[in-house]
């Protein structure tokens, strides 16, 4: 199996689980800039993806729909879903039924678990988070996903 890390992150928050995740699998890690352009990335060569992202008002970032709608993502692919967040309600559920219906527009399936941790945000609230535990746990959901 060849994983690759694939996210979008606004505040860094989850950046740092998708270091982790690249950390724990051993493999490539892609940040989704503003002027990424999916039209340049190549995706044949992997066959797990870790689709990461914020959430912003219940939705993923914007930078992940995009580029699930732009790229092609080929077929056979292992779609899997983190994210990192204010713990704000349903919204992380929200978030993965949007993922997952960009990509069944694109005939791809999203594994139904996702892993998840909280994120700083402004004030105090959340403050240091993902922490060293949340690094831990993000480590040892990837390596049990790929054994
Ligand atoms: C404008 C804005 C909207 C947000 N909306 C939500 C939300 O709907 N639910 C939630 O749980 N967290 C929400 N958050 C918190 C972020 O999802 C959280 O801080 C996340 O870790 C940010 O990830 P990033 O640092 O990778 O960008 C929001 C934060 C901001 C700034």
């Amino acid at each position: 199996m060849k994983p690759v890390v694939i996210y979008s992150t606004h505040r860094n928050n989850t950046e740092k689980v998708a270091l982790a995740f690249a950390q724990a699998a051993n493999c490539k890690s892609i940040k989704l800039t503003k002027n990424f352009d999916p039209s340049t990335m190549l995706l044949n060569e992997y066959d797990l993806v870790f689709l990461g992202t914020g959430i912003r008002g219940g939705e993923p970032y914007v930078e992940l729909l995009n580029f699930i709608k732009e790229a092609d993502l080929g077929n056979g692919k292992w779609f899997m879903l983190f994210m990192t967040w204010a713990g704000g309600g349903a919204s992380d559920k929200l978030a993965y039924e949007r993922v997952k219906k960009a990509l069944e527009v694109k005939d791809q399936h999203l594994d139904m678990e996702y892993f998840i941790c909280l994120g700083q945000t402004f004030g105090l609230t959340r403050r240091g988070r993902p922490n060293d535990v949340d690094i831990a746990e993000a480590k040892k959901w990837v390596a049990e996903k790929l054994k």
